[in-house]
């Protein structure tokens, strides 16, 4: 991984190097930290404002290199907006500007003037803020060669101003296991697929141990006995043998039945015999981004000692045409015993999580089971880049989700399922068939997903829009963009910790 920055927080006074971040509010209202520049620099940020028609809207910047009267090497304000309407979500995205505003010179000491004209930062709000400043610093170039002999330049030191940090310290721990999972799962989605096959998706999944995950590799030996066909007649076209990984973190004290997390890891999916068309086919190494939040969340739990009984399990295929690569009108029959007619080898996701789905209620008797998969184009069609669709019966946990979307930006946006669209997977030869036809394709995925869901209480997230090749924003810059994690682990947190409000248990009525 790069060099993220190391963060602290603490009264600080004017620095003597480096850059100083101060905020403005709407119309260059500036709090008292930023009143002491002004004082020392004779009025230089309001008329760096006036020259530069510079408001403090939210999210502007402004750098003054060399700032007259302070030892700074650069002076940068980040414009906070309307005070009254800045969110959580939002306070994160301040964080990522910052990161994205800081000169990239040698002096790498930074230090935020964490407040406004309101007064300081709040503990929640400086969090939030260090959050978005980490998530943002995350770069993906293991594989760019480095020219020139100038040395990496060394991380950057951020100092995060607050006149009383309290016991920050240790909350931030909490929040940087978070960044950290969110940034594991963007690591994998960037990875290629030469390089995370399923074995090696396995591997790195298994190093979760070291966290206190318990960890089960199934190879297809065991998948063979366990009866997941539909999963192995994915993989059965790729010279790469399947792995399922299911892990188990026990934080609870009360013996809750678990979460239960299930994720798409289709390595690469070139649409077996099916195939794809060539262009933009190479985005298709994000295919397992739904995998990838359920390790990177797994992480964020295990390692900020969530209080928790979460489960999570993930199908790494590679979906490959070859020799004896599954052919469309074949029939496979499931674990659950149902049998599937393939119409479409490209429409593989859902055959990898119907076994899933079957497989952690049998085993793992959830309380609610929450699949994650980059299933469907149709969903970008439907909700483009910016929420993830969601699908489930339970308004309840609907709510829940969508809350917690709302809070760490995460967002999903429930769409709906229905006998009518169940129907349209019907097949004259098999129990259903595994596309629903050119219309609701997202829809119609979901709605076959349900058939493996049975009476669990449960929710379908496809991310195909969110978790890959989303738009570069203020907190995720590269292909993968960890979506999922931050959403996963804030309900968790929410709803299933020990001591966390009461849920409904049990499936839905
Ligand atoms: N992995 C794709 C879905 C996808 C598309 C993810 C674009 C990310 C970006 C999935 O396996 C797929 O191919 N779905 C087909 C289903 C169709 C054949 C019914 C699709 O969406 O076209
Ligand atoms: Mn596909
Ligand atoms: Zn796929």
């Amino acid at each position: 991984m790069p060099t993220l920055p190391t963060l602290e927080f603490r009264p600080v006074d004017l620095p003597s190097s480096g850059t100083l971040v101060v905020f403005a509010a709407d119309g260059m209202a500036l709090g008292e930290a930023a009143r002491r520049v002004e004082e020392a620099s004779d009025g230089l940020l309001a008329a760096a404002a006036e020259a530069q028609g510079y408001k403090g809207k939210r999210l502007a910047t402004m750098t003054v290199p060399l700032p007259r009267g302070l030892d700074a090497s650069a002076l940068v304000v980040v414009g906070l907006g309307d005070l009254t309407k800045l969110t959580e979500a939002d306070w994160v995205k301040v964080g990522g500007t910052i990161a994205g505003a800081l000169p990239s010179g040698p002096n790498r000491d930074v230090t935020v003037f964490a407040e406004t004209p309101s007064g300081p930062l709040t503990t929640e709000q400086s969090l939030d803020v260090a959050l978005g400043l980490l998530l943002r610093s995350y770069e993906f170039n293991a594989y760019k060669t480095k020219k020139g002999d100038d040395p990496e330049p060394a991380p950057r030191k951020v100092t995060m101003g607050l006149p009383n940090a309290g016991d920050i310290e240790a909350r931030w721990e909490a929040v940087r296991s978070i960044a950290e999972g969110t940034m594991l799962a963007r690591d994998l989605v960037n990875e290629p697929a030469n390089v995370l096959g399923p074995v090696e998706f396995a591997e790195r999944a298994a190093k979760l141990a070291d966290l206190g995950v318990e960890i089960t590799v199934l190879e297809p030996d065991e998948l063979e006995r366990l009866e997941m066909r539909a999963l192995l007649g994915v993989a059965q076209g790729s010279e790469r043998p399947a792995r399922v990984v299911v892990m188990e973190w026990k934080g609870s004290q009360s013996g809750a039945k678990p979460v239960a997390l299930v994720g798409k890891g289709v390595v690469f999916d070139t649409g077996g015999v099916s195939i794809k068309p060539a262009g933009g086919m190479e985005d298709m190494k994000g295919d397992m981004a739904g995998a990838a939040a359920v390790v990177g969340t797994m992480h964020a739990l295990a390692s900020r000692g969530a209080k928790a009984n979460v489960v999570g399990i993930i199908g790494l295929v590679e979906n490959m045409p070859d020799g004896k690569a599954q052919r469309p009108g074949d029939i496979v029959r499931s674990k659950s015993g149902q049998t599937i007619e393939i119409i479409n080898t490209d429409a593989e996701g859902r055959l990898v999580l119907a076994d899933l789905l079957t497989y952690v209620q049998e085993a793992h008797g959830p309380n609610v089971v929450i699949d994650l998969a980059t299933l469907t184009g149709a969903i970008i069609v439907a909700l483009g880049h910016h929420h993830a669709g969601m699908y489930t019966d339970d308004d309840t946990v609907a709510a829940q989700l969508t809350d917690a979307g709302r809070a760490t930006g995460d967002l999903v946006w429930r769409m709906p399922l229905g006998k009518d669209y169940d129907t349209l997977i019907d097949s004259k030869v098999a129990d259903m068939k595994n596309t629903g036809g050119r219309f609701a394709g997202s829809i119609t995925a979901a709605q076959f997903l349900k058939r493996f869901a049975k009476d669990a209480l449960w929710v379908h997230i496809d991310l195909a829009g969110t978790a890959m090749a989303a738009p570069a924003n203020e907190v995720s810059r590269t292909f993968g963009s960890g979506w999922g994690v931050r959403l996963l682990d804030r309900f968790v947190a929410d709803y299933h910790e020990d001591g966390a409000a009461d849920v409904p248990r049990g499936p839905a009525a």
